[in-house]
């Protein structure tokens, strides 16, 4: 089988490198990809959102299955466009996609189902913001509708700073006129959080294993929210019976709230869960794998990847064998190394030295994120450079052997986290109670 992969990320390479893993793939191309998914697949140069190349692309090289990681083409329709062509894709079509594109959507599809979620009021004129901004207690979060790869969020602590977000979004324009044409006012909530995904198809859902990403730049959560500086899985957070919690209040009605309204999702539902003091809620909700998430599921993952994927596509989920998804036992580890600046402005051109030395460590897996291949060198080229991926018999274990890795590894101005997975080791997981607001 040939298989394409859209985006460039480091989970487009853990989803490359796990997908050529497969017996039936033949061959695994990457669009646009980095330097490595060019090591583990072929590279073709078309923007993930250049959905006319690619639909011409697929066509003629005869794509068996195309696998869509970036929000922003799911959100372009890129779903639509080859089925309408006969092209089998996985991902959410463009109507589905909209509970990452529109926040606006996606709480009022929660509030309609019921799905746990902060207070909130949705506001398309900044008047009516600034009225309801008057009448809240503090903090809150002021989101923009639309997608800003994750930095249309504003905490805001005072009155005089939600005011400013409001102009920032709205009137501004700071997240682009179409993101923010409407914003989301809702209460700041508190507590650790989680990241649900499931594989859902059909009458189907599948929560794969439980992780936990970390958002912010530095040490113990300090500095501005990014991309994701780590991740590990699974998270101890997620004991059974919350897990269960969230399939029965969370997955369940959602899936089943958008096949109401005729947008049946096909993909991978994502879920950003916080345990609050007053049980769970939803923080919001992503139509495809998380970065970087997806590397240490991935390492972790013993199921074919292509098999699951093709069976999510024609709607075969239920036939899966008994006990579902085969798991190592072994925790893992993803430790994000990033470019001096990021989330800010950084440069780029930076000769990655220590690949080669790192590779060669036992259960360890370098995915690439933001690199590019010059001659014989491989250099930087984005704001999260690698996610460099352990297993372990322990999670302290897995973190040791990650950072054992990230130590031989280095490049001009690269930073990382030094406490991911830490949370897991040294936290006491706080007891939940279920939800009521
Ligand atoms: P979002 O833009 O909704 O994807 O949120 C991005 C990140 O902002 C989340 O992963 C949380 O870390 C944080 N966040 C979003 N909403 C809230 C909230 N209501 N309370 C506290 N933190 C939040
Ligand atoms: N790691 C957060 C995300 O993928 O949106």
């Amino acid at each position: 089988m040939k298989v394409l992969v859209i985006g460039k990320g480091g989970r487009e390479h853990a989803l490359v490198w796990k997908l050529a893993q497969s017996p039936r793939a033949k061959q695994v191309f990457c669009a646009p990809g980095n330097a490595g998914t060019a090591l583990d697949g072929v590279n073709v140069p078309i923007e993930a959102t250049d959905v006319d190349k690619l639909v011409r692309f697929a066509q003629k090289e005869k794509i068996d299955l195309t696998v869509v990681g970036p929000e922003d083409a799911l959100a372009l329709g890129i779903v639509d466009a080859f089925r309408a062509r006969g092209l089998r894709i996985f991902g959410p079509n463009k109507e589905a996609a909209r509970i990452e594109s529109s926040k606006v959507f996606a709480k009022q599809l929660m509030r309609h189902a019921d799905v746990p979620t902060a207070e909130f009021r949705a506001c398309d004129h900044p008047e009516p913001a600034r009225i309801y901004i008057q009448s809240r207690e503090y903090p809150v979060v002021v989101k923009a509708d639309g997608l800003t790869a994750g930095k249309g969020a504003i905490v805001c602590s005072s009155q005089a700073e939600a005011l400013e977000a409001v102009q920032r979004i709205m009137v501004r324009d700071e997240f682009g006129p179409k993101a923010g044409r409407q914003v989301v006012i809702e209460k700041r909530l508190e507590g650790p959080e989680l990241s649900i995904l499931a594989l859902v198809s059909g009458r189907t859902i599948i929560p794969l294993e439980p992780t936990q990403d970390h958002k912010q730049a530095g040490d113990n959560d300090t500095g501005p929210n990014t991309g994701g500086m780590g991740a590990y899985c699974p998270a101890p957070l997620a004991t059974p019976a919350f897990l269960q919690e969230i399939e029965t209040h969370v997955l369940v009605p959602t899936v089943h709230a958008l096949k109401r309204g005729r947008r049946p999702f096909q993909g991978i539902l994502y879920a950003g869960i916080m345990a609050t003091n007053q049980g769970l809620r939803v923080l919001e909700f992503n139509c495809r794998f998380g970065d970087p998430e997806t590397q240490p599921l991935l390492m972790r993952l013993r199921t074919d990847l292509l098999e699951l994927l093709l069976a999510a596509v024609e709607e075969r989920l239920d036939e899966l064998p008994e006990g579902g998804l085969d798991w190592d036992p072994r925790p893992a580890v993803c430790v994000v190394m990033a470019s001096q600046g990021y989330p800010g402005t950084y440069e780029k051109g930076f000769a990655i030295k220590g690949l080669d030395q790192a590779a060669k460590l036992p259960d360890v897996k370098v995915f690439h994120a933001g690199t590019r291949q010059d001659n014989d060198r491989i250099l930087t080229d984005g704001g999260r450079v690698l996610g460099v991926t352990a297993l372990g018999d322990t999670l302290a274990q897995a973190k040791k052997n990650a950072y054992k890795a990230v130590a031989c590894i280095n490049f001009f101005g690269a930073f990382y986290r030094k406490d991911i997975a830490d949370k897991a080791l040294v936290e006491i997981v706080p007891p939940v109670t279920i939800m009521s607001e």
